[in-house]
């Protein structure tokens, strides 16, 4: 076991959620100015490992990417490039910073290697995080996740994801469109049919006039079959770049927390949605016909799980909940146990696994 599991991780899980997340943050700031934490990881997983990944006209050097949510306001994107993530998502921002719900609102559910959180979009805002993200010089990819501050109710939802995307737009290497957070009120509608496509017409227009960028859109794991074949469907019809699949659930069936009520709302992540984000990127590989790229997200603790992920049909994978249950050598735990896997199973490349669970 590693010594972040053996002897970091229960002192600091006595700890509230959020207070750890926000000190592992300034350690991360600190870190990269000491040369411990570039020497941790430094380039272990450049090119030549999984080779240069092509996705929507980016090069990724790796396919484990850090989930939206971690590093809201873009603060240690290149640190988290040295731990060996290919990729960040930063954010979600809104376009007016806000303070997100009143705390406790992140909690831990150790017995099913998950959290709750219903953060509720706290973020400096798209402003001061494109200008942050402006003097970056990146060392991965970096995404930035826009969504709609709080109390903007949906009829104007589309002004106010354009203002953010105009924003964010030159700083962003992809920008997701986040339209299932659970802990915005009614977030969620927009992605029902009139609405989404009002959103997504509206959004990539102006991604075009702006000079275009890879526009993805993140999706919740509480859709019906039929829900994502129709966002599949207008995503394909708008020539959206992709498909982030998936953001937390609202489901607390089958936990071996008891009482997990008493957490109250909030999205669940981690181990127990491992299952029903797979099954998403299953459908919309099988309805895409394999043509719309997805990144798939949910419950990857090991590379098994985002072998499970890339076989169903995603050609990227992203995790949040097991970083925090895994601690800093995830990455590379997630990368070198993928390359084990390809070798292992008789796949030249990671292009050749992608989709390779569907028999047709
Ligand atoms: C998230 N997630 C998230 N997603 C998003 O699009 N915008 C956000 O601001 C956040 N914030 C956030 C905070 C916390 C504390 C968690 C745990 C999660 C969702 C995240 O990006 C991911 O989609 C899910 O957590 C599922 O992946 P994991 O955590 O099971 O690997």
């Amino acid at each position: 076991m590693s010594l972040y599991r053996s002897i970091i991780r229960p002192i600091i899980f006595k700890l509230p959620a959020e207070t750890v997340h926000e000190v592992g943050l300034k350690t991360l700031k600190f870190a990269l100015t000491s040369k411990s934490i570039q020497n941790f990881a430094a380039d272990r997983f450049g090119a030549g490992e999984f080779g240069d990944l092509e996705r929507f006209g980016l090069i990724f050097k790796n396919p484990v990417g850090l989930a939206a949510g971690f590093d809201k306001n873009g603060l240690v994107v290149n640190q988290l490039a040295s731990l060996g993530f290919g990729f960040v998502e930063v954010g979600t921002v809104t376009y007016e910073p806000q303070p997100g719900n009143p705390k406790p609102r992140l909690f831990r559910l150790p017995d099913d290697e998950a959290l709750i959180n219903r953060l509720g979009f706290n973020n400096d805002g798209a402003l001061v995080v494109a200008e942050r993200l402006k003097k970056l010089s990146r060392k991965c990819v970096v995404g930035v996740n826009i969504g709609r501050n709080k109390d903007i109710p949906n009829e104007k939802a589309t002004e106010h994801y354009l203002q953010s995307l105009e924003l964010v737009h030159p700083v962003a290497d992809y920008i997701a469109v986040n339209i299932s957070s659970p802990n915005t009120p009614n977030l969620r509608e927009l992605q029902k049919t009139a609405r989404f496509e009002e959103l997504l017409l509206c959004l990539e227009t102006r991604n075009r006039e702006l000079g275009r960028k890879p526009l993805l859109v993140k999706i919740a794991p509480d859709l019906t079959e039929s829900e994502v074949e129709m966002i599949v469907a207008v995503c394909m019809e708008r020539s959206i770049a992709g498909i982030i699949s998936t953001n937390t659930t609202i489901e607390r069936s089958g936990l071996k927390t008891k009482d997990a009520a008493r957490f109250g709302a909030g999205g669940l992540s981690g181990r127990p949605l491992a299952k029903r984000s797979t099954d998403v990127i299953s459908i919309i590989y099988r309805y895409s016909k394999g043509k719309l790229p997805i990144i798939g997200v949910g419950g990857i603790f090991t590379a098994e799980d985002a072998f499970a992920k890339i076989a169903a049909g995603a050609s990227l994978i992203q995790a949040y909940t097991g970083f925090i249950y895994h601690g800093p050598a995830f990455a590379r735990y997630i990368n070198s146990g993928l390359l084990g896997i390809l070798k292992e199973r008789g796949f030249a490349t990671l292009d050749d696994a992608i989709g390779s669970g569907h028999i047709y």
